[in-house]
């Protein structure tokens, strides 16, 4: 028995974390931020994998039945393979689930006119995970993407109130938004971008709804508790969070207070290379 995992390249995942307390605040919660290596966004596929099978095994190894991928890049690059090729053979009784799929099941419900906008990494869109996964569950959607390379490094500096931080957030959405008039939908695809929420909907024209993922997550993966009662059994229930970065802890403790209402005190890891 252990806590729920939750890994993202950096802090972004505080962003999910902080829904998914909500939600199910009965349950403790192990979170991993590979700030030292973030971000991810520009890195391939092979790298994408090697650094999330690396924080998937080390969240096993102190106990986690379960791991949350809260990165989009990790999910879109990485959770595959690993369901399908690590988990198999190395931890047939553990799960790790990502927040790609929980989105692209619901955004077809906000919009009207079918016409989705996509903010995410450019790993993320050049996986292209969200058009095709989209069409899924939602067949007559228009999948418009756009990526937003300087974004996470933005936010993971802190510049992104900055007036040249917003200058090129908003250009972004502008380009987004020129792919097609027709828009009325924006899924912030990318778990850092919620903090860019209040402004990006000052940028939008009106109609268009701003949604960003951790109320969806959190629900999902309630769902999935009730659903597999073995694996909930699994979690242990005491309402604590722990914090595990592969940065700086004080820098992290300072910078995550940005993302969550808690105070935090994080322990600084190494991430080995463990070959199993
Ligand atoms: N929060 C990660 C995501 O959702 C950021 C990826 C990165 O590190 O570039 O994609």
């Amino acid at each position: 028995m252990g806590p729920i995992g939750i890994f993202d390249s950096g802090y972004g995942g505080l962003t999910i974390l902080q829904d998914i307390r909500k939600e199910l605040p009965e349950y403790d919660y192990l979170y991993l931020g590979d700030n030292a290596r973030a971000p991810y966004g520009s890195r391939s596929f092979d790298r994408v994998f090697e650094f999330t099978l690396q924080a998937v095994q080390e969240l096993f190894d102190r106990g986690c039945e379960m791991v949350i991928l809260a990165c989009n890049t990790s999910s879109a690059k990485a959770l595959r393979n690993i369901q399908q090729n690590y988990l198999p053979e190395s931890a047939p009784d553990k799960r790790v689930l990502g927040v790609l799929r929980p989105s692209t099941e619901v955004i077809g419900q906000f919009t009207t006119n079918h016409h989705i906008g996509i903010l995410a990494t450019q790993g993320t869109v050049s996986s292209d995970s969200y058009v095709i996964e989209i069409k899924k569950f939602s067949p007559q959607s228009k999948v418009h993407q756009h990526a937003c390379p300087l974004w996470v490094p933005l936010i993971e500096n802190n510049e992104h109130t900055t007036e040249a931080g917003r200058e090129f957030i908003k250009k972004d959405v502008e380009k987004l938004l020129l792919k097609n008039k027709n828009i009325d939908t924006i899924l912030l695809a990318c778990t850092h971008y919620p903090v860019l929420k209040d402004y990006i909907e000052t940028i939008v024209p009106d109609g268009v709804a701003v949604i960003s993922q951790g109320k969806i997550v959190a629900k999902s993966l309630s769902d999935y508790l009730l659903r597999h009662p073995i694996m909930d059994s699994k979690c242990t229930k005491n309402g604590t969070v722990h914090f595990l970065t592969t940065e700086n802890h004080v820098e992290f403790d300072k910078n995550a207070s940005h993302y969550l209402d808690d105070s935090i005190h994080s322990t600084t890891i190494t991430l080995p290379n463990k070959t199993r």
